[in-house]
Parts: structure tokens; sequence; C-alpha cells
């Protein structure tokens, strides 16, 4: 089974794209071995600070080195990326020489309780990764507006529509690695 990472781009406790990623990990776990890749332990970037950088940034460029792929499931913030995300990709593509990032296919998806659902996010998501050289899946896009109880306390979808949008991004994914992705063995 291929090994996908996951990046959440909120800290929040009541996160509700870390509840879709929940979510979607849940849906695709008999697809693909999940990694959790943590990104809210790291300083503000500094590239003074990058020659030698903190632990939890090492921690995720290793994490990101041994997956087949990564999925972003970005918030909206002010109509962009949230800082957060913005921090984790600027780590990663440092020193230059050792971006964590290159070649790696990647697929993004988003929720917000506005109706534009991340879009605005997730078109700056897509200018910041293609410089980066992932090699971005452009369809599906999905660009979720959160309503109350969409995914339910145990970790279920609850609408159908949205759920099978869900499983056929896992599907899209699946084939995007395996035709684009680096073969790791
Ligand atoms: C937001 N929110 C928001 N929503 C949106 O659809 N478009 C936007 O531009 C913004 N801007 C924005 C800025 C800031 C600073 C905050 C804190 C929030 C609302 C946002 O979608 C909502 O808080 C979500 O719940 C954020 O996702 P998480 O953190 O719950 O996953």
């Amino acid at each position: 089974m291929r090994t996908i990472a996951v990046i959440v781009g909120s800290a929040s406790r009541d996160s509700i794209n870390r509840r879709l990623a929940n979510a979607l990990m849940l849906l695709g776990q008999d697809r693909f071995v999940f990694v959790d890749v943590r990104i809210d332990d790291f300083p503000l970037f500094n590239i003074d600070l990058s020659k030698e950088p903190p632990a939890p940034v090492l921690r995720m460029k290793a994490e990101i080195a041994g997956v087949d792929g990564v999925i972003f499931t970005t918030p909206e913030h002010n109509r962009s990326i949230p800082a957060l995300l913005k921090n984790a990709i600027d780590w990663g593509s440092r020193p230059a020489g050792t971006s964590c990032w290159i070649g790696k296919p990647t697929a993004m998806l988003g929720a917000s309780p506005g109706q534009t659902g991340t879009a605005a996010a997730q078109q700056h998501l897509r200018n910041i990764l293609s410089p980066q050289q992932m090699i971005m899946m452009g369809q599906p896009e999905l660009y979720l507006h959160w309503k109350a109880g969409l995914v339910d306390e145990a970790g279920q979808v609850t609408d159908e529509t949205v759920k099978k949008r869900l499983e056929l991004l896992l599907e899209r994914f699946a084939v995007w690695v395996e035709r684009v992705g680096v073969r790791s063995a």
C-alpha cells in the first residue's frame, strides 16, 4: 500500500479541517497508509535558523521523505492559506537543495463555513506548491462548505454527496500517485 502524508493547515482544537482530514483518512484506510504530519510546533521561519533546522522541522522533512504523496487539508484565512501552513511549506523548502517537497504527488482539499469553501486559499496553495515541484493533481477540486454535523462524532461523513466526492478524490489520487510518483521499491 502507498504511504500518504496528510498535512492539516490548522492548529485549532475545534478545527473543521482536522475533522475533515480525519474523515478522509478513515474513508481511505483500505487504500493508503496515512502519516499524520504535525506542523504546529515549528518556530516562525527565519533563514538564520534554517542552516540548522529545529527538531520538529527535521521530523517533518524525514516524514515527507518517506511518503509516496502528500494531501493538504487547508482552511482559508483572509482569502489565502493560514500562516501555519505557509510556514511549514517554507521550512520544508529550505535549505536550498534540500526541499522535501520536490517530486511528491500532491492533492488538496479544504473546508470553510463560507460559501466559497476555501477556493481562494486553494488557488494560492497551488501557486505556492507549483515552484516546489510538487506534482499536483488538478481534479477533482474539493471546496467544501462546512455545515454543522457534516462529520459525526464517530468521524463518519453524514452527507452522501460529500462522502462520494471524498472517495473520488482518494480514488483519483491513488491513480495519480501510481502514474506520476517515484516508485519506492
Ligand atoms: C477566517 N475564516 C475565513 N473563511 C473563509 O471562507 N474565507 C476567509 O477568507 C476567511 N478568513 C479568515 C481569517 C481568519 C484569521 C480566521 C481565524 C478565520 C473563517 C474560517 O473559515 C473558519 O474559522 C474555519 O473554521 C477555519 O478552519 P479550521 O481552523 O476550523 O480548520
